[in-house]
């Protein structure tokens, strides 16, 4: 008999269609998310279940779903939204998609470097907005990149891609992650201290767990020069928005480019969004075609495997292989 999966979005072909002649499978074909009600209920008896970044896969989930459950796969590479400890207790194997998005997300977190420092996206308001009357020498001036300092926080896949760009800016660059080791001529700095005392622009590239929820607070904000730009392309409650906003309505920093916020999608109301100097984008990190094909392939492999009983080519809590005999 086929293995039966629920598949809580439609992904691209490329991975879907391997889903598909493996599986049983439902897939959610609608652009909203199902409600947690209807994702409980669509995941009840299933062998496999196929996640995004939005469903919450925790004990409530894994028990909904049943004893036969043996994996879960994630279409991302953070798994915030996975309560990992409570899969690992069932010994449930969870997948994610590391390596194949590394340089997409790189390339957004450099788009928006540059958006914010050079004022992009208001130069085409203010063209839009029939502002445009003449060329002056002061008009929409921003912050250059040559000879400045970019400050990484995290040094793992991704941030060392955006070193690697950075090179080619002739940004110096200095990173602070207690685990990794310099690359790309990135000096090592031993606090985030020195690293936001030193940086010119900031980007963040950190996983969200308890110690990074609001790592980016007031103090951290104020600790930044003056002139510096903030880039988060990680996860949006990694930085605490009212404090972000004070910053930058205060031109305590100069500029903020967001590919993630808290929530997701941001409300209309959010302050973030009278502001000029806020550049923000809806979370489109991986948003290409050739690198959702890739994260749809990976993750329909690691569902495949866990069905098969096989190891994950990509396992988030490998403990579980461990544990059995
Ligand atoms: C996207 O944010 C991902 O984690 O893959
Ligand atoms: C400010 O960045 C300037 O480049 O003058």
């Amino acid at each position: 008999m086929r293995p039966k999966v629920f598949v809580s979005r439609k992904m691209r072909d490329a991975g879907l269609n391997l889903v598909l002649e493996f599986c049983d499978a439902e897939v959610w074909d609608e652009e909203m998310p199902p409600s947690r009600d209807v994702l409980l209920e669509r995941v009840r008896g299933v062998d496999g279940f196929l996640s995004m970044l939005t469903d919450r896969v925790d004990a409530e989930l894994l028990d909904a779903a049943g004893p036969q459950l043996k994996v879960v796969s994630n279409h991302a590479v953070g798994f915030d939204n996975v309560v990992v400890a409570d899969a690992t207790a069932r010994g449930i194997p969870v997948g994610n998609t590391p390596g194949i998005l590394t340089d997409a997300t790189a390339d957004i977190a450099f788009a928006l470097l540059l958006a914010a420092a050079r004022r992009i996206v208001e130069s085409e308001k203010y063209i839009r907005e029939g502002k445009w009357k003449t060329w002056h020498p002061s008009m929409l001036l921003g912050m250059d990149l040559a000879g400045r300092t970019l400050g990484l926080v995290g040094f793992g896949r991704i941030g060392r891609a955006v070193a690697k760009r950075a090179v080619g800016f002739d940004l110096r660059i200095i990173f602070y992650d207690p685990t990794a080791e310099p690359e790309f001529g990135a000096v090592k700095m031993n606090s985030l201290e020195e690293l936001l005392h030193e940086a010119d622009f900031v980007s963040v590239h950190t996983p969200l767990n308890e110690s990074t929820r609001h790592m980016v607070n007031a103090d951290f904000l104020s600790k930044m020069k003056p002139n510096a730009v903030l880039v988060n392309t990680s996860r949006g409650p990694v930085v605490d928005q009212v404090a972000l906003y004070e910053a930058l309505k205060a031109k305590k920093i100069f500029a903020a480019g967001l590919d993630v916020t808290d929530p997701e999608p941001l409300p209309l109301v959010s302050p973030l969004l009278t502001l000029d100097n806020c550049v923000i984008v809806p979370h489109i990190g991986s948003a290409s075609e050739r690198t959702r094909d890739a994260m749809a392939r990976l993750a329909a492999e690691n569902l495949i495997a866990g069905l098969k009983g096989e190891r994950l080519p990509h396992c988030i809590n490998p403990e579980v292989y461990e544990n059995r005999r």
